[in-house]
């Protein structure tokens, strides 16, 4: 079992998120979370394919694209030759969610499914066999820095359940208000891959410099947490 900390250049200044991804990635954090937000499905806008394809990728990253968008199978294959490797989409944005998992997957992508804190689990009841990942918001969608929402930690819980019984493979990423207050409850709850965007990019972390410093540092508790986690945890 490996854990897997994810940070979002949401809260970078995206004029040198190429710098910012090449330095969590030489600290030790592989997978790189793109938050991409509408105007529609989320009053914000960041981001879309064109821009990602000029994000240096470097050799072994991971690029984690998370649609905040509406439809998204419109611009699925836009993403997945961006250079998206993981593409999650909300189910509450499109009517279509198998087709937009199938449609993840053909075009070589892994296949994610990012829910709403309101969002129930039986959302997920018919694709549990299309889906790589599912991706729980721990804060409502389109802004960094909220809040981690306390009952999120239950329904960590509850999905892990579930996937033992229905597809094991799949993984359990959260997302919104992970720091290192946060951090163990929710692996303990059955996350194993989490996103960070301020608590690694601001505050404390501020300076450049100190990057290194603050991937390290999670990876650590990370490591930690899952040598403390028992067996029947992620069983
Ligand atoms: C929120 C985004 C998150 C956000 C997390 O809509 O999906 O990925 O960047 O930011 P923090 O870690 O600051 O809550
Ligand atoms: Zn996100």
């Amino acid at each position: 079992m490996t854990a897997i900390i994810a940070p979002s250049v949401l809260a970078t200044d995206l004029g040198s998120v190429s710098e910012e991804i090449s330095r969590v990635h030489e600290a030790g954090a592989h997978w790189i979370h793109l938050d991409v937000m509408d105007g529609v499905f989320v009053p914000n806008i960041t981001f879309g394919a064109e821009a990602i394809k000029s994000f240096r990728k470097p050799e072994g990253c991971v690029f984690d694209a998370h649609l905040m968008i509406t439809q998204p199978e419109r611009h699925i294959p836009a993403f997945a030759k961006a250079g998206a490797d993981v593409i999650s989409v909300h189910p509450e944005a499109t009517t279509h969610l198998h087709y937009a998992l199938k449609m993840i997957r053909d075009h070589g992508a892994k296949a994610a499914a990012a829910l709403n804190p309101a969002t129930p689990l039986e959302v997920l009841d018919w694709v549990w066999e299309d889906l790589d990942m599912v991706l729980l918001m721990s804060v409502n969608p389109g802004w960094g820095g909220q809040r981690f929402i306390p009952a999120v930690f239950d329904k960590l819980a509850e999905l892990r359940r579930r996937i033992q019984e229905r597809n094991p493979n799949i993984t359990i990423q959260v997302d919104g208000g992970v720091n290192l207050k946060t951090i163990r409850q929710a692996v303990q709850s059955g996350a194993t891959n989490l996103v960070a965007g301020s608590a690694v990019f601001t505050g404390k972390s501020g300076a450049a410099a100190s990057r290194a410093t603050v991937v390290a540092e999670y990876r650590e508790n990370l490591e930690a947490l899952l040598a403390e986690a028992t067996a029947d945890q992620f069983v």
